[in-house]
């Protein structure tokens, strides 16, 4: 219950934003700066390479390093004994892939805006004291002081689990990061959705056909049909770009191959549906949701 009204806490911390403002900009401007190799390295952050968020992945294995280390802590009552070794080690792996899971987590946020945005803030500020009082704890044993190093691991390790429960509650609560197409399968029978001469090369045209919506577009004599909402954040993809092949999405710019639905550029992971085209004999565009 202390943890459903955390939530709520959060929400309202207003003094969060300006914070937000400031560090959205300057990784902003280091993604300008660094150019396409930023960018490259943002992608992958993203995971767009991996057909999924990477973040959600990653932060499991701090999670359960930091886990188990503190288990063995407790257990470990014998100073010089494998338990405390083990401990020491998987403190280490702790903070190592926690450095790992920041920098996928900053490049989710970067992307992020409203309630999502300030949420996500305090799970990363949460996260940063959890990974400074492992740190802490990490130096101690270096040092041979594992009794002492203890107490700054339980610390670390409430606010790890405190900052897990609002990252759980900005995915399955707040929708961050879930796949905006998830529900959506579209037809599995030819589905007539526009007049032939409606759909032009260059341009964008967007249509409801039965629980989904795509964006129609024409290469040469070709009808192209894909997904009209981007999985992303749900942005509007007929307000976006279609040049060379891909359409960009007019929100946060991710791009996607307009005949595969594949992510070319996010934040965007996942990739985006498309539909099977044809031309009935009255001349009107036909779609079907094409296999996956
Ligand atoms: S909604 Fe974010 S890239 Fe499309």
């Amino acid at each position: 219950m202390a943890l459903i009204n955390l939530e709520r806490v959060v929400e309202r911390l207003s003094f969060l934003d300006p914070i937000a403002d400031r560090l959205q900009s300057l990784i902003g401007q280091g993604l300008k700066e660094g150019g396409p190799t930023a960018q490259a390295a943002k992608d992958a952050l993203n995971g767009t390479w991996l057909g999924h968020p990477l973040h959600p992945a990653l932060t499991d294995v701090p999670i359960g390093a930091w886990t188990c280390s503190t288990m063995l802590d407790l257990l470990d009552h014998n100073r010089g004994g494998d338990l405390g070794r083990a401990a020491d080690l998987l403190v280490g792996v702790g903070c190592a892939s926690g450095l790992a899971a920041a920098a996928s987590g900053a490049a989710d946020w970067q992307d992020s805006y409203g309630p999502e945005r300030r949420a996500g803030l305090a799970h990363a500020l949460l996260n940063t004291g959890a990974l400074g009082l492992f740190g802490g704890s990490l130096l101690l044993r270096l040092a041979g002081r594992r009794g002492s190093a203890k107490l700054p691991a339980l610390l670390g390790y409430g606010l790890a689990a405190t900052a897990a429960f609002l990252g759980g509650d900005l995915v399955f609560r707040m929708g961050t990061q879930v796949n905006r197409n998830a529900w959506a399968a579209g037809p599995s029978d030819w589905t007539e959705v526009a007049a032939q001469e409606e759909v032009r090369e260059g341009e964008l045209l967007r249509r409801a056909v039965g629980d989904s919506e795509v964006v129609l577009t024409r290469h040469g004599q070709t009808v192209i049909a894909v997904g009209a909402v981007c999985p992303h954040a749900g942005g509007p993809l007929e307000q976006g770009q279609v040049r060379d092949g891909r359409i960009t999405c007019p929100w946060h710019g991710s791009r996607f191959e307009l005949t595969t639905g594949r992510v070319c550029q996010g934040p965007a992971s996942i990739a985006l549906p498309v539909f099977e085209t044809r031309i009935n004999q009255q001349g009107r565009v036909e779609v079907r949701r094409a296999p996956q």
